[in-house]
């Protein structure tokens, strides 16, 4: 038991990501600040709940007073209309990296998302130096969180730690995800090492198992602390996943085919 991470505030407290997060820092933080527009209930002294939409400057402002740093995961995780995504992913954003500025935070962790480089070819391993190629405007959304991370980092010399994260679940359960896997554990150890990384002006780093087929360079990780330990390959042998052909010639998948983003214009 330690408070060695201090007070960290984390949106999008009440989702997936949010409460494996919630649960794996309980012991290590003197105080969390669980933020959601979603309903919550404190689940020990050190918790502190703030229902409220991150649309709202203020309200985010005030919530993170205090706070030594904030894990930015609320937000819209699919494809959507552009404006929605505008709205809550990108308004949403600016919301937090401002408060962030005005409450004095030592660290911001943003979520991005392996979609912003989703429209290179599996064959290809991707460096967070490369390019961006969004494969949808999800990915779009999330090229402009970065951007916002960026921008506050050289401009109001905010630390900023930007993972784009693979695909968070408890077990690999598409082929796809002999790629992009990322499991609790490993998720958990990227978002502990984005927080406790001494050097960090503004960093990408890919937030992904040890997958043994994964398209993307983890060096950025390591370099944050944190080399990760799993690996889809080991958790699916025998089962579907293994053998099933992965059908995407584009590391986006499903993501980057033309009907996910014309469903949404
Ligand atoms: N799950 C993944 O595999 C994955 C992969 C890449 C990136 N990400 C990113 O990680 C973050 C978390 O993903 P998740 O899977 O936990 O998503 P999720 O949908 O389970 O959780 C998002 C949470 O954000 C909250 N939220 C959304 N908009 C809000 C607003 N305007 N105000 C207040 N709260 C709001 C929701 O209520 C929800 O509890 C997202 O930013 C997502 O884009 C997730």
């Amino acid at each position: 038991m330690g408070v060695r991470l201090g007070t960290v505030a984390v949106t999008g407290a009440a989702g997936r990501i949010g409460s494996a997060v919630r649960a794996g820092l309980r012991d290590e933080v003197s105080r969390l600040v669980l933020i959601d527009r979603a309903e919550l209930t404190a689940q020990s002294p050190r918790e502190e709940i703030h229902q409220l939409d991150l649309r709202d400057g203020e309200a985010v402002t005030a919530a993170l007073a205090g706070a030594d740093a904030v894990v930015h995961l609320g937000g819209i995780p699919d494809e959507a209309p552009l404006p929605d995504l505008l709205d809550e992913n990108v308004r949403g954003t600016h919301n937090v990296l401002e408060g962030a500025r005005r409450q004095g935070l030592r660290r911001v962790v943003l979520a991005s998302s392996n979609h912003v480089t989703g429209f290179y070819p599996v064959g290809e391993t991707v460096t967070p130096e490369m390019p961006v190629r969004p494969d949808g405007l999800y990915g779009v959304s999330k090229v402009a969180v970065e951007a916002l991370g960026s921008l506050y980092a050289d401009k109001f010399g905010l630390s900023v730690v930007c993972l784009r994260i693979g695909s968070f679940t408890d077990k690999p359960s598409e082929p796809r995800h002999l790629s992009t896997w990322l499991s609790p554990r490993d998720g958990l150890g990227f978002i502990r090492a984005a927080l406790t990384a001494g050097d960090a002006r503004f960093v990408i780093a890919y937030a992904v198992s040890a997958n043994t087929h994964r398209f993307w360079d983890i060096a950025a990780g390591a370099d944050l602390g944190y080399v990760p330990l799993d690996n889809a390959e080991s958790c699916v042998s025998g089962s579907a996943v293994n053998g099933a052909s992965a059908g995407s010639t584009l590391q986006g998948g499903d993501r980057a085919t033309t009907e996910q983003t014309l469903r949404h214009t």
